[in-house]
């Protein structure tokens, strides 16, 4: 399946609906997260490369466009068949690109294929509107207006590192149906496993040019590109530093942002502790902790703070540490710099008087489930993002300091607030300033069909399938007089 996407390990860029070399022969080696060893090399392109892609994509997209909606929503139905037979290998290819678990590889390539399969029906029940004049004073009937959606144009999607296949997807498929065409400029550490998913659309019959990519390193060509006027939308997904930088420069180019997060899990007296705790950790510790959403504080109420710890312990010590292949939960990082700054974090804790309740171990890479008590407000690790497996907890003594607390943060993605009672669930949720509160459950971002949104640091616009292709398309309006 994935035989012309590389050549001895080198991989190629899609181009025109062809698997080809850059010409200035530039490679970019990547190594595995787990074990330091070269996996292949992939394409670095020149800014002249950059825009003999966008030319290409501006070209392809007004037949694409042209495309009925239903053969377009065909070919994704057929891109989800194609990646959910590809499952092996791309999981294969996530294990030993971004250090991904196993099951949570596996349950990525299977997330997407239902997210391409629910994009392309979403997209064929999108509907237009019509407003008849007589509704606004000194207007009558004789004024229709008649508001269609129509796609915006050429979709630059940059997707991270930590869910090379949902977060390039849940671009790609998205634009796709709505009739744009898409350039993908995957993160750098990922892509391969990326530059997979772009042979999934082009083997499902994605007509040439609709789908390019684009790699190379970003310090070279990263401003050139998100600067092109050849692009009509800007849809990323990375940290809040790349993402505001890219909103500096881009100009007046609409444009969706999925940055950071310091998701907090807020947990009241009259919570159900075991469940409460098993949630947590999941939410903290899945993909070791890499998730925009995972849970990145714990703010509980005092008189149950240690018995949600002794929960959160037990539940800790079940994670198995080691490589994805060895079937371990907590693997390593995406690499050392990632490493060295959760340890710093874990370093100025310590060095503040937060209690260590476990981990603090290290080898290379690898960070061991950290779990902070007694943390305070002039710690680092209360308001960084770690983007690694260390979880603070800060007690706190009332629901107003909870909520305080949760909203000095600069970032706005989603919180948790454990209850059993539904009017505090509600109130807090009121009060909180993020995207989604979660009641009794950890934050998360799917299904993928919900709007998903950060607000503050954490992002602009929203996403979730129907969103997402509103997102990426214009009302058109044409008004009727009937004379
Ligand atoms: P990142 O370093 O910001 O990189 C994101 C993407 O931007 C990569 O493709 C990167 O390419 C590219 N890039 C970097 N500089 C650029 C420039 N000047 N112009 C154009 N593109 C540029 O983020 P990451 O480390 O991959 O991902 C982790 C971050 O993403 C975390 O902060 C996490 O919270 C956030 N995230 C947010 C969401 C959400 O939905 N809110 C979801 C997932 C992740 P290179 O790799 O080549 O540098
Ligand atoms: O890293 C951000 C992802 O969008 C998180 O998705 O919450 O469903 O794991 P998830």
């Amino acid at each position: 399946m994935f035989e012309n996407i590389m050549k001895e390990n080198v991989y190629k860029f899609l181009y025109d609906g062809q698997w080809i070399n850059s010409k200035n022969g530039n490679l970019i080696e990547i190594f595995s997260p787990c074990n330091n060893l070269p996996i292949g090399k992939i394409q670095a392109l020149s800014k002249d490369e950059v825009d003999t892609v966008l030319t290409n994509s501006r070209a392809a997209q007004k037949a694409w466009a042209e495309v009925p909606l239903y053969e377009r929503a065909k070919i994704l139905h057929e891109a989800a068949n194609i990646l959910e037979e590809n499952l092996e290998p791309i999981s294969n290819m996530l294990q030993l690109e971004v250090s991904k678990d196993k099951a949570s590889s596996e349950s990525e390539v299977k997330r997407t294929a239902e997210f391409i399969r629910y994009t392309a029906d979403a997209g064929k029940n999108l509907e237009g509107k019509t407003l008849v004049g007589d509704t606004f004073p000194g207007f009558n009937k004789n004024k229709i207006s008649l508001i269609t959606r129509h796609p915006v144009g050429v979709v630059l999607a940059i997707s991270p590192f930590n869910y090379p296949i949902n977060l390039a997807a849940s671009k790609i498929a998205p634009a796709l149906i709505a009739g744009n065409s898409v350039v993908l400029k995957p993160a750098t550490q990922g892509a391969i496993s990326s530059l997979m998913l772009c042979e999934v659309f082009n083997k499902a019959g994605v007509p040439k040019g609709v789908l390019n990519s684009i790699t190379g390193k970003s310090s070279e060509i990263g401003d050139y590109l998100v600067t092109r006027d050849a692009i009509d939308f800007i849809n990323f997904t990375g940290s809040t530093e790349v993402g505001k930088h890219i909103a500096l420069i881009a100009g007046m180019v609409p444009m969706i942002m999925e940055l950071g997060g310091k998701d907090a899990a807020i947990v009241l007296s009259d919570a159900n502790i075991e469940n409460t705790a098993k949630s947590i950790v999941s939410g903290a510790f899945s993909n070791s902790g890499q998730r925009c959403t995972a849970v990145k504080r714990v703010l509980v109420m005092n008189d149950v703070a240690d018995k949600l710890i002794e929960s959160m312990v037990k539940e800790i010590s079940t994670l198995k540490v080691g490589l994805p292949q060895e079937g371990a939960y907590i693997t390593p990082l995406i690499d050392d710099k990632a490493a060295d700054y959760v340890q710093d974090l874990i370093n100025d804790a310590l060095a503040k008087g937060a209690k260590l309740i476990t981990g603090n171990k290290r080898v290379g890479n690898l960070i061991y489930p950290t779990l902070f008590d007694n943390v305070s407000l002039d710690m680092r690790v209360a308001w960084e993002e770690p983007f690694g497996p260390v979880l603070p907890v800060i007690r706190v003594s009332s629901i107003d300091e909870a909520i305080d607390i949760a909203n000095k943060s600069k970032y706005g993605l989603q919180s948790s607030v454990f209850t059993n009672n539904i009017n505090h669930a509600f109130i807090i949720s009121e009060k909180l300033e993020v995207g989604t509160v979660q009641i009794n459950n950890k934050p998360e971002r799917s299904p993928d069909h919900f709007p998903f949104l950060g607000i503050k640091s954490s992002g602009l616009g929203t996403q979730g399938i129907k969103y997402s292709i509103e997102a990426m398309t214009r009302p058109k309006v044409t008004v009727l007089n009937i004379q």
